[in-house]
C-alpha cells in the first residue's frame, strides 16, 4: 500500500511506519510538523529506507498536506498529527484546537480531493471516566479535558465526512500506550527517567487512578488491522490487556530501575482527573487483532530500552524539557 502518515514522527506514528515499511513493504510518506514531540531521532532506523520520504509540514497547511499528497501519490491516510499531553492541554489549550479541529478538517478535505481512505487515530479519552466496566464504540463521547474534547470533536468531523460526502474513514480509539520512542512527559518514561536520576517521581492526587495498558506496537497493529479490514463509518476501540493502578506502576518502575520508594512524592492532582479508562476491544479483535505484549513484560522491557537509549533521551533531558518540567511541577530536575 502506498500511506500517508500524518504525526509519523510522534510516538505511536513513527512505531506504525517501522511497521508498515519493514514488515508489510508499503511505501510511507510522512508528514509532521516537528512539535517539541515529533523527532527525526525516530526515524533513526529507517530514514534511509528507499521506500521511505518525509515532508516537513503541519496538516492545517493545506500547501503541505497537497504537496506531501503529490510526493507519495497515497491511496491512504492515517492520521496520528495530534497535541497528545493533556497537562499541556490544561496550560495551553491553544494548540489542541488548531492542530485537532483545523487540521482534520484540512486533512478531511483533501482524502475527499484525491479519494484516500482514512483511519483517524483516536483515544479512548473521548469515552471520559469510568468506574466500573469497559467503554464499547456505542458509550457516548463525554470528555473532560481540552485535549480529549478536541480529540472527539475530530472524531465528529470524521464521521461527518463519511455520512455527507461518503469519504472512506475509519476511527480507532488505543488506551493508554507505552513503549519505546515516548517523550518524557508521559507517566511511564517520566517516572523512568526520574527513578534512573534519582529525582523525586511525582504521583498525582491518591495515585488510584487506573489505566488500561497498550504496549504501541499492538495499538499501531491494530490501527493496521482497521486499516487494511475495518469498515467506514466504524469505530474500533483498541484496548491493552492489563489494568493498572498509577501507584503500582509507580511501585513497579521503581523496582525496575533499583530506585528507592522514597523518591515517591504525591503531588497536587490534575484538574478534572479521569479517574479510570478502559476499552472493550471486541470489534477490532473480530478483524483478527489481539494484544501480543502484556504490561509486565513489556513494562520491563521499556525500562531497558530507556536505560540503554540515552542518545534518544538525553537531548530532550537537557533541553526545553527541563523548562516544561519546573513549570508543570515547580521544581527542576537534577
Ligand atoms: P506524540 O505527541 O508522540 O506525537 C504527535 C506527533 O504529531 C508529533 O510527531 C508531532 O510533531 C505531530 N504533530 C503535532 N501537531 C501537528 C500538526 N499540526 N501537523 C502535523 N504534525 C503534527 O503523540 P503519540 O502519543 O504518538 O499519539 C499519536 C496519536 O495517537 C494521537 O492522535 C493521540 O491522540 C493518539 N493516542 C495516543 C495515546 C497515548 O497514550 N500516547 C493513546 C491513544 C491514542
Ligand atoms: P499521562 O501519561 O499524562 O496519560 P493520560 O493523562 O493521557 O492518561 O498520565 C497517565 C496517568 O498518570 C494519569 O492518571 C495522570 C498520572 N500522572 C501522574 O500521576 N504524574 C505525572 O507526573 C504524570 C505525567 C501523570
Amino acid at each position: 500500500m502506498k500511506l500517508l502518515v500524518c504525526g509519523g514522527a510522534g510516538f505511536i506514528g513513527s512505531t506504525f511506519v517501522r511497521q508498515r515499511l519493514l514488515e508489510h513493504g508499503d511505501e510511507v510518506t510522512v508528514l509532521d510538523k516537528l512539535t517539541y514531540a515529533g523527532r527525526k531521532e525516530n526515524f533513526h532506523d529507517f530514514a534511509e529506507h528507499q521506500s521511505f520520504r518525509f515532508v516537513h509540514g503541519a496538516i492545517e497547511d493545506a500547501a503541505a498536506v497537497a504537496s506531501a499528497i503529490e510526493l507519495g501519490a497515497p491511496e491512504a491516510l492515517v492520521n496520528f498529527a495530534a497535541e497528545t499531553h493533556v497537562d499541556r492541554s490544561i496550560a495551553e489549550p491553544d494548540a489542541f484546537v488548531k492542530t485537532h479541529a483545523l487540521g482534520t478538517y484540512v486533512l478531511l478535505e483533501a482524502a475527499r480531493a484525491n479519494e484516500l481512505r482514512c483511519v483517524q487515530v483516536s483515544t479512548d479519552e473521548v469515552y471520559g471516566s469510568i468506574e466500573s466496566g469497559s467503554f464499547t464504540e456505542q458509550s457516548p463521547l463525554q470528555p473532560s479535558s481540552p485535549y480529549s474534547a478536541t480529540k472527539a470533536g475530530a472524531d465528529l468531523l470524521v464521521q461527518g465526512y463519511f455520512h455527507t460526502y461518503g469519504l472512506q474513514a475509519s476511527i480507532c480509539r488505543g488506551s493508554n500506550n507505552y513503549g519505546p520512542y515516548q517523550y518524557p512527559e508521559k507517566l511511564i518514561p517520566l517516572m523512568v527517567l526520574n527513578a534512573l536520576h534519582g529525582d523525586a517521581l511525582p504521583v498525582y492526587g491518591d495515585g488510584m487512578q487506573v489505566r488500561n495498558w497498550i504496549h504501541a506496537s499492538d495499538f499501531a497493529r491494530a490501527i493496521g488491522h482497521v486499516l487494511e479490514r475495518g469498515v467506514s463509518g466504524e469505530v474500533y476501540n483498541a484496548g491493552g490487556p492489563d489494568e493498572e493502578a498509577n501507584i503500582d506502576v509507580v511501585k513497579r518502575i521503581v523496582a525496575a530501575t533499583g530506585a528507592s520508594e522514597s523518591q515517591i512524592d504525591y503531588v497536587r492532582d490534575r484538574p478534572g482527573h479521569d479517574r479510570r479508562y478502559s476499552l472493550s476491544s471486541q470489534k477490532v479483535r473480530a478483524l483478527g487483532w489481539e494484544p501480543r505484549v502484556r504490561f509486565a513484560e513489556g513494562l520491563e522491557q521499556t525500562v531497558a530500552w530507556y536505560r540503554d537509549n540515552a542518545w534518544w533521551w538525553e537531548p530532550i533531558r537537557s533541553g526545553d524539557y527541563r523548562a516544561y518540567y519546573e513549570r508543570q511541577y515547580g521544581r527542576a530536575l537534577a
